[in-house]
């Protein structure tokens, strides 16, 4: 087949290293086929998925179930996470070793689910179980919780955010640099949201890579008023300090990955009234038009970009490409006219739960084909050919 890419860029094949696609679990708001669907559509070959579904990926079983079923349903490539608990850590070092497993999850503050693993011994245990880099989520509510109020005047949705805090956030990551240092257990810190967790990570950049989200180099508190329960989302969107700052570690450097934390919930999760709102927000299918939105604004270049969503989530989790510690190279190309115009619609999303908080969001910028492994599966908003997905191999996993 003849590409005609005049007047356009190509980018190594995108990568969102941090989705929730919810399968098994809840087929009305997404599964795997819609979720993949989304993906190639937004511009990206390849996604990481997050194991808190219901039941949650836990197991050798669950995990082995998981991936037979990427098979003619995955319209992208898939990685897969196995979560951690405080029952199944005796069993983290052969997990993280099976195939296509990009990271063990540790969620070290409470999300959908329960996967939570949150006290010191607990952790410590889960640092000491393998060798692997191993992914937080970060936030530690439990100390503090005690001596919160749950905020329940003002603008309800905006409690959220003073719930859970700066100080929420930055005791968290001390306490697993901290485990980090003590263990010589490599980390990556997903969605680090605040401008004192950024400061504070920079000086250990030999053990810990980071992961900023697309929402917090977005989208601040204003977000609340405008959106409601669409705005929520943990760790919470903020104010404007934490963005810049955001922005000015991926511009120098001290941020390896940008995801999207796509998280779907039904629209009546979203509009239950606070403290009860459904955490999390759409995004894999927007996250790549809105960073090109970025490169046209000038906040980062394309190389920039493709560092991010390609090469950096290739190192940070050791994606291989025909043993290669790298991505893009038989054929995944992400092609996209950074002169073209477009408004994000919620008619647009293809995520069964129909919505996303860019819904107005006018985009400079915008993906035109998805290619993975030389197939078109992608071209100006029509999805191609059949589901051709397929596990990702990941390095050190014994049988990448
Ligand atoms: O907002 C969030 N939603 N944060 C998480 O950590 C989990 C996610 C979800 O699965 O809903
Ligand atoms: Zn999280
Ligand atoms: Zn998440």
């Amino acid at each position: 087949e003849v590409v005609d890419c005049r007047g356009l860029h190509l980018m190594p094949g995108l990568i969102d290293p941090h989705v929730h696609l919810r399968d098994p679990g809840d087929p009305a708001v997404e599964t795997i086929p819609t979720g993949t669907r989304a993906a190639v559509l937004g511009g990206l070959t390849a996604v990481f998925d997050m194991p808190n579904t219901a039941p949650p990926i836990t197991d050798a079983a669950r995990l082995d179930a998981k991936r037979a079923g990427l098979a003619g349903a995955a319209w992208c490539d898939v990685g897969l996470y196995v979560g951690a608990t405080k029952s199944n850590i005796a069993a983290l070092a052969d997990l993280e070793r099976q195939p296509n497993v990009c990271a063990i999850k540790v969620f070290a503050g409470s999300s959908t689910g329960d996967l939570l693993v949150e006290d010191d011994e607990s952790l410590e245990a889960v640092m000491r179980s393998g060798r692997r880099r191993i992914c937080y989520h970060s936030e530690d509510e439990y100390r503090l919780q005690a001596r919160k109020p749950m905020f329940t005047t003002g603008m309800p949705h905006r409690n959220h955010m003073e719930w859970r805090d700066v100080e929420t956030a930055l005791l968290g990551t001390r306490r697993l640099m901290a485990l980090a240092r003590r263990t010589g257990r490599p980390a990556h810190i997903l969605h680090v949201s605040t401008a004192e967790e950024l400061d504070y990570l920079s000086d250990y950049r030999d053990i810990a890579t980071c992961e900023v989200l697309l929402n917090h180099l977005t989208q601040t508190d204003e977000a609340y008023e405008r959106l409601g329960g669409y705005a929520v989302m943990n760790p919470p969107i903020r104010d404007v300090r934490h963005l810049e700052a955001a922005w000015a570690a991926v511009r120098d450097g001290r941020v390896d990955c940008v995801g999207s934390d796509h998280a779907p919930h039904s629209r009546e999760a979203k509009e239950r009234p606070w403290p009860n709102t459904a955490a999390g927000l759409t995004g894999v299918q927007t996250i790549v038009p809105l960073m090109l939105d970025h490169v046209s604004a000038g906040r980062l270049s394309l190389p920039r970009l493709a560092d991010l969503m390609g090469t950096g989530p290739a190192r940070v989790y050791g994606a291989l490409n025909k043993g290669r510690l790298a991505v893009g190279y038989d054929g995944d190309v992400t092609v996209v006219d950074m002169k073209r115009t477009r408004t994000i619609e919620d008619s647009w999303i293809v995520s069964p739960c129909g919505w996303t908080p860019f819904a107005g969001h006018r985009c400079t910028g915008w993906p035109m084909m998805t290619i993975i492994r030389g197939n078109v599966v992608m071209r100006e908003d029509e999805v191609l050919g059949t589901p051709i997905g397929r596990p990702v191999a990941f390095a050190d996993t014994g049988r990448g």
